[in-house]
This record gives structure tokens, C-alpha cells and sequence, in this order.
């Protein structure tokens, strides 16, 4: 196999692609759209992202040392992609997307209601580079949608619809994933115990779409969340961070109210 070489460049794919909202709800609030962001430490959570100085976020964030990254769908794709092209000096992009802004728990700046899951941001270092200055920050609280949870307390997130950006282009995630973490070493009695709770989740999925409304409400209202046994806890460091999640606690999670590849 032979590889073509060229020179350096951002060539790292698929990213994630989030909506980052910015500002003072009492103030100016802006929505920039940002490619290049990541975990960069697990305890305690802490993120970045990555935004050119030149852009107009750069200085609200700058100002206020907080943000918030808002994880964006397959439904918000066309928000996402204006909120990445037009400037918070130009337009208003929550009032022109018809963006819903609600406020955070610990930051002034605002969420988006739309967004599946937001994250909430306090920047603890600035590193400057050449093109971009790296916001270093904590997550200081995870906000869901009630909607995405299982009667078990289970954060569903594949049900979110999530997106990403590759090469250019966006890109849902596949509706089946590939497999779990891990299952590249799994045991085959465990491999067959997640197979068969994987058919029943599908079929409870069934049966709710197809029980009328007032069934489904009952079932809800019943519904006890159950407990993961600690022999099934695995260590933070090997989970995802939804997984964490598991056996939510009831109401622990609030309801609240141009070409790219090379612009990022
Ligand atoms: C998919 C996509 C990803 C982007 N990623 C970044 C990024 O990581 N950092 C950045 O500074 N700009 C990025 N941009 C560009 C900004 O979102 C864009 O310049 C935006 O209009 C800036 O808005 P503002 O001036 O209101 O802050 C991206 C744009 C798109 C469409």
C-alpha cells in the first residue's frame, strides 16, 4: 500500500461539531459554532476549545471567562452551519435561528433549549497560539434532556440525534453502533448478555411506539429506576462520560426551559 504525503494541516477526522453559546443573558449573547474542541482531563472534567481571535465570540469569552458548549443533532445542522458562518456583529443568531436562550446554573452566560445536552464552562487557562487562542475550562454541570432518558434513569444519548464534522461535510452518527467500549476484548458470556439486552431495549422501544399515549404515561408515572450492581461499575477512566450517568437520580437532571474544513 502506497500513501500520497502533502503538507501539514488539520487533518484530524471526524470532529465533534457544537454550538458554543457565549455572553451575559443580561447583555450581549452570541452562538459561535465550533469544530475544535475535546475532553482534556476526566477528574475533574475539563474541556476547550479552540477559537480565532479574530472572531467575535473570541472577545465575549475572553471578557466573561465562561461559556457553554451545547451538543448539537442531525435536526440542528442547518443552525449549526449559520451559527459558523455569520458573525454575533452582524446578526443576532439566536433570534435569526429561532434559538431559544435559557440560563445555566453557575454561568450568566446562556444555554440553548434546543440543544440535547449543554455543558456549562469556566475558563481556567488561555493558551495562545499563532491562529487560535485555546480556552482551557472546567464543566462545572451537565444539563439533558428528560426526554432521552430510559424509565432505568439510563441516559440514551444515541437517541440525541448527535453530529459530527468530517473533512468538511456533517455527518449523523449510525443509528446501530459498531460496538460497545470495550468489546474488542469481551468475554463471550458477557457478549451475549448485552446482546440480549440490547433485544429487549429494542423491543421495549417497540412497544412503546406502538402503545398509545395514555398507556405509555401510566408506564411512566410506575416506573421504578433501578440500581447498576457496583460489580458492574467500570472505572471512570474507561467509560465514556454518558455512561457515568447511569442511575440518574430522579430530577437530577433539570428541564430547562462557505466550505469549513479550512476556516476552523
Ligand atoms: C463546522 C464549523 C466549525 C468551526 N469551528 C471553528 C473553531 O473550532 N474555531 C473557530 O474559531 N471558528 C470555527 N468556525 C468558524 C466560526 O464559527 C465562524 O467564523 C463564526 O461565524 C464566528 O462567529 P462570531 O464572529 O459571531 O464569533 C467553524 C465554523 C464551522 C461552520
Amino acid at each position: 500500500m502506497s500513501k500520497v504525503t502533502f503538507k501539514p494541516g488539520t487533518m484530524v477526522n471526524p470532529v465533534p461539531v457544537v454550538m458554543v453559546s457565549c455572553g451575559d443573558m443580561a447583555g450581549e449573547t452570541n452562538i459561535i459554532t465550533i469544530a475544535w474542541t475535546g475532553i482534556v482531563n476526566s477528574e475533574p472534567p475539563m474541556t476547550y476549545i479552540s477559537v480565532r481571535k479574530s472572531r467575535h465570540s473570541h472577545s465575549l469569552i475572553e471578557k466573561s471567562g465562561e461559556f457553554v458548549i451545547n451538543l448539537t443533532t442531525e435536526k440542528l445542522a442547518f443552525q449549526t452551519d449559520y451559527c459558523g458562518v455569520k458573525s454575533g456583529r452582524d446578526v443576532n443568531k439566536f433570534e435569526e435561528q429561532k434559538l431559544t436562550p435559557v440560563p445555566g446554573q453557575h454561568v450568566k452566560c446562556p444555554m440553548i433549549l434546543e440543544a440535547p445536552v449543554n455543558l456549562e464552562c469556566r475558563v481556567r487557562e488561555v493558551h495562545q497560539y499563532p491562529s487560535h487562542d485555546m480556552f482551557v475550562a472546567d464543566i462545572l454541570a451537565v444539563h439533558a434532556d428528560d426526554s432521552l432518558f430510559h424509565e432505568n434513569g439510563k441516559l440514551e444519548l444515541e437517541r440525541a440525534g448527535l453530529l459530527c464534522y468530517s473533512h468538511g461535510e456533517y455527518f449523523g452518527l449510525q443509528k446501530h453502533p459498531l460496538g460497545k467500549f470495550g468489546y474488542s476484548i469481551m468475554k463471550p458470556k458477557t457478549k451475549k448478555r448485552m446482546e440480549a439486552e440490547a433485544r429487549k431495549k429494542k423491543q421495549t422501544r417497540q412497544d412503546l411506539q406502538t402503545k398509545p399515549k395514555r398507556e405509555q404515561s401510566g408506564l411512566d408515572l410506575q416506573a421504578k429506576p433501578k440500581r447498576k450492581k457496583d460489580t458492574e461499575q467500570k472505572a471512570d477512566t474507561q467509560k465514556p462520560f454518558y455512561q457515568h450517568s447511569a442511575g440518574r437520580k430522579a430530577g437530577s437532571a433539570e428541564k430547562t426551559g462557505s466550505k469549513q474544513k479550512d476556516k476552523s
